[in-house]
C-alpha cells in the first residue's frame, strides 16, 4: 500500500514523535508499504489570496496551482494519509489550516472518495480533540472515505516522552489505519455525509451553464458521470440510505432557487 505523510506542523517537533511512532508501526504490520512524505514547511505554499477561482472556474486558475496540484497528485497516488499538526490555539497549525484554505472547493465538489486517512494532532493541555475533529470533519467533507483520530496531549514544549498509553493507543490506530487501507474496502458514506454531498449536488443546479451566476459547480454536478448519482459511483450506498440522498437533493435544488450567489463579471 502507498502511504502519504503530511507534516503540517512548522516543525519535526512533538507531532512528528507520533508520525514517525505510527509509521514504523504501519512498517512493522506491512513491510511492502511504501511511504512518501511532505512537510508543509518545506514546499512555501502561499496563503489562499481569497480570488475565489478555485470555486467559480476550476481549482487550476488558483494562482498557487502548481504547488497545490502537486500535493492533490500525491494524495492520488496514495492509498492512505497520515496527517498531522500541531495544535496552535486550541486549532491546526495555521501551515495547514493554509492548505486546507486550498482545498476547500473540494467541499464543493468532493474527490478523494477511495483514500482513507488518520488525522494525529498533538497539544500541551488542551485543544487536540478539536483540532483533530477540524481536519478530520473536512477531510471528510472533500470526500475521503474514513479518517481517523489520534488526538494526544504532549504536556511539553519540545521534549515530549511517549506514555505507555499513549503507545498504546498508536499501535491501536495504527493497526486499525493499516488494516482498513489494505482491505481495500469502501465504506458506504454515514448519513451526514449523504446528506452534505446531495444538498451540494443541488444547490449546484442553481449554477449550472446558462444561469445568470454559472460555475464549474455547475459543470460539475451535471456532469453524466455523477448527475443521477447520490454519491460517487466507487462508493456503495445502501438502498435504505438513497432516499435520504434524494431528499436533500431536492432541498439543495429549491434553496438554490431562493438563493442567488454572486460574483463580480
Ligand atoms: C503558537 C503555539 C500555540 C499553542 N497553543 C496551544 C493551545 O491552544 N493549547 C495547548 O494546550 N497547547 C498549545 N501549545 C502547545 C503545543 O500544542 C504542544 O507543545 C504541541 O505538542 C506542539 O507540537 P509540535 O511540537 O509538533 O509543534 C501551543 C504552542 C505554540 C508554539
Amino acid at each position: 500500500m502507498n502511504y502519504l505523510l503530511i507534516n503540517g506542523s512548522p516543525h519535526k517537533g512533538n507531532t512528528w514523535i507520533l508520525a514517525e511512532r505510527i509509521k514504523s508501526q504501519i512498517l512493522a504490520l506491512s513491510p511492502q508499504a511504501v511511504f512518501d512524505e511532505i512537510h508543509l514547511t518545506d514546499i512555501n505554499l502561499p496563503f489562499c489570496t481569497g480570488c475565489s477561482l478555485c470555486f467559480r472556474k476550476g481549482h487550476e486558475y488558483c494562482p498557487h496551482h502548481k504547488t497545490v496540484r502537486d500535493i492533490i497528485d500525491k494524495i492520488d497516488l496514495s492509498d492512505g494519509v497520515i496527517f498531522t499538526t500541531s495544535t496552535f490555539n486550541m486549532q491546526p497549525a495555521a501551515l495547514t489550516k493554509n492548505l486546507i484554505d486550498h482545498l476547500c472547493f473540494m467541499l464543493h465538489r468532493p474527490y478523494f472518495f477511495t483514500k482513507k486517512a488518520v488525522v494525529i494532532t498533538t497539544t500541551g493541555g488542551i485543544g487536540a480533540n478539536k483540532s483533530a475533529k477540524y481536519l478530520a470533519g473536512m477531510l471528510r467533507g472533500i470526500g475521503f472515505n474514513r479518517c481517523g483520530e489520534l488526538p494526544v496531549t504532549s504536556h511539553s514544549w519540545n521534549a515530549y516522552k511517549v506514555a505507555d498509553k499513549t503507545a498504546i493507543k498508536c499501535a491501536k490506530a495504527a493497526k486499525a489505519f493499516d488494516n482498513d487501507v489494505s482491505s481495500k474496502k469502501m465504506h458506504p458514506p454515514t448519513a451526514s455525509l449523504l446528506i452534505f454531498y446531495n444538498l451540494m449536488r443541488g444547490m449546484g443546479m442553481g449554477c449550472v451553464k446558462g444561469t445568470e451566476y454559472a460555475t464549474k459547480d455547475g459543470e460539475h454536478w451535471t456532469d453524466p458521470v455523477r448527475i443521477n448519482r447520490f454519491y460517487d459511483a466507487a462508493i456503495p450506498v445502501p438502498f435504505y440510505k438513497k432516499p435520504l440522498g434524494a431528499l436533500f437533493f431536492l432541498m439543495g435544488k429549491l434553496s438554490a432557487k431562493f438563493i442567488t450567489v454572486t460574483y463580480r463579471k
